[in-house]
């Protein structure tokens, strides 16, 4: 009876307590999202996403994030709230203030979730850190490296694969007259020039026309599933860098660690076997130096650096390179104007004909207008660079943020302002960098955030070249933006000057079964070339 009565009355207990929580926690939770949403209330932006990153997370997995981002700024202006906690920055006038080289920014959540693993762990490397004394523990030892004074010994690199490269097309397309899918062909030289540079070896995807170990594939999904689960951060530390199930189920080395580790292996024991006999000035040979050198550096360093060059040197590049032929090809106009750019100097004789050299390249104007406004139009970072708002809080475009507010600017934004590049900001447009007022120049100038002239043609011009947002800025900016423009400064034009490019309209058959007809090829400029055609759809 007893027993009973107290079963009913903890029934009663737990009954009322439901019906407390029930009421309770709907208004906790509305308690919750209006905390959440009067954190950054006074910040623009749509409604939902200011309550939940779940809205951020749908604009990337639609995969074209970038021009979502592009319309908010539109709907909202210079600063819109993308999330919760996030605010996307949209005046290239606060590049100095949030990238700046204080550094006092610190990257965001983003980037761990970028870190592969290796040997059961999360592998940090100079990208993908939020730690600035480790940033400076790994990024010492090795910055010389990647300098504009070091870069002419890696161009025989390039040039070795360049050749490769022609050999291909020529035996697979211009002789035979099939289409190439130019996109996928730049894709295997940016990833055999990595090889080449990073471990004296050409990685076979050239010869063989493949995707070497899937590394190609590995790295698109990498990045692709790392811009969904950085926009919630915590949910890539509870579930895929849970130190917890790591040490019950420890997860399997990244197939991109593998692919660097294994590379410098068989590099290492091919030099041991030709007794030194091997160039050793490649990336692998000058990290191993640096490694003995800097007693500080961590025992992981080296993969850490060869990972690096793979994961961050190879896709990047491949994406300039194709936006940079893809405009080309889809402006007739300007792609002659770079023919004729190229002949000039050709008759000059400052141009070599089997592989351009990068001292002729740079200082052609054209070339260079043309390389920079792909890079303007279609960097290949479509997200924010993210950084967090430091102690103290910020103003950043006219409105106080609080400290920990995630802040970056979108390249795909800032490079289409049109107070600075004009109302044409949307397209393509390389005289841009040519014919520019003196006051529109500056404010180019300043909206790049540039470090220093290159180019003596330019300097004239009141322009300055090295890194605007495509390769970042300030200190955490990309150390290999001079191995980049290498690659490119001498593919393109050694490309062109050898190959009478004609893009095909249609699909691979259809272009294919139409090939002779079908064909928009630029004039030829009297220069005895091979025609290639190429696919003319979806290769950016
Ligand atoms: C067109 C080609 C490239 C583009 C557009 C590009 C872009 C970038 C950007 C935007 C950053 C800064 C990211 C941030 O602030 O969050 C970066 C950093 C970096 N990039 Fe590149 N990159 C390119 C080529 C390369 C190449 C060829 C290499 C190596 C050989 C490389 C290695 C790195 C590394 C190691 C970092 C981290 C630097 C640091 O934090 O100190 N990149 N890159």
């Amino acid at each position: 009876m007893a027993l009973s009565a107290t079963l009913a009355a903890a029934i009663d207990l737990v009954k009322a307590n439901v019906a407390i929580v029930g009421l309770c926690a709907p208004l906790l939770f509305l308690v919750y999202l209006v905390v959440v949403y009067r954190r950054l209330s006074h910040v623009p932006g749509p409604f939902l996403a200011s309550l939940t990153n779940l809205v951020r997370l749908r604009w990337v997995l639609t995969r074209h994030a970038q021009h979502i981002h592009i319309n908010l700024h539109k709907s909202y202006g210079s600063l819109v709230r993308i999330g919760p906690n996030a605010v996307s920055v949209g005046d290239p006038a606060e590049i100095q203030q949030i990238y700046g080289l204080t550094g006092n920014y610190l990257k965001s959540g983003f980037y761990p979730v970028l870190q592969p693993h290796a040997k059961g762990a999360a592998m940090p490397g100079l990208f993908n850190t939020q730690d600035e004394n480790l940033h400076r523990v790994l990024k010492k030892p090795i910055a010389n490296i990647y300098s504009m004074s070091n870069l002419v010994s890696f161009e025989p690199y390039v040039n070795s694969t360049m050749s490769v490269f022609f050999n291909e097309l020529d035996a697979r397309f211009v002789k035979t007259g099939r289409v190439c899918d130019l996109g996928v062909w730049l894709q295997r030289f940016a990833f055999d020039v990595i090889g080449e540079i990073t471990f004296s070896r050409r990685l076979g995807f050239l010869e063989g026309a493949q995707d070497v170990d899937g590394i190609m594939h590995s790295i698109w999904h990498h990045f692709e599933k790392a811009a969904a689960v950085g926009q919630i951060p915590w949910v890539d530390k509870l579930w895929n860098k849970n130190r917890l199930l790591a040490w019950f189920w420890p997860p399997a080395t990244s197939p991109i660690v593998r692919f660097a580790t294994e590379r410098a292996d068989e590099r290492i024991a091919k030099s041991e076997l030709d007794d030194g006999e091997m160039n050793g000035r490649d990336f692998l040979s000058r990290f191993i130096e640096a490694k003995s050198k800097d007693d500080k550096t961590p025992d992981w360093a080296l993969t850490a650096w060869t990972t690096s060059n793979v994961l961050a040197g190879s896709d990047t590049t491949a994406i300039l390179l194709r936006t940079i032929l893809y405009n080309l090809l889809r402006h007739p106009r300007s792609l002659q104007q770079l023919q004729i750019e190229l002949r000039e100097a050709a008759d000059r004789g400052n141009l070599s004909d089997d592989a351009v050299g990068w001292s002729e390249a740079k200082d052609l104007p054209f070339l260079d207008a043309c390389i920079k406004e792909a890079g303007r139009l279609h960097p290949p970072f479509g997200l924010q660079l993210e950084r967090i708002v430091p102690a103290g809080g910020a103003v950043i475009c006219g409105k106080r943020l609080a400290a920990g507010t995630i802040v970056g600017i979108n390249a795909w934004v800032a490079h289409r302002d049109e107070s600075v590049f004009g109302s044409n900001a949307s397209t393509w447009d390389p005289n841009r960098w040519l014919c520019a007022d003196e006051g529109r120049r500056k404010l180019m100038e300043r909206s790049l955030l540039t470090v220093r002239p290159r180019n003596p043609f330019m300097r004239g011009q009141g322009l300055t070249l090295r890194s605007f947002l495509q390769f970042g800025a300030g200190h955490r900016s990309c150390i290999g933006k001079n191995i980049s423009q290498l690659e490119t400064y001498k593919l393109i034009p050694t490309l062109l000057r050898k190959y009478e490019v004609c893009m095909m309209r249609g699909t691979q058959a259809e272009a294919e079964a139409n090939s002779i007809l079908d064909c928009t090829c630029q004039p030829s400029s009297g220069v005895a070339r091979r025609k290639l055609l190429v696919r003319g759809t979806d290769w950016i």
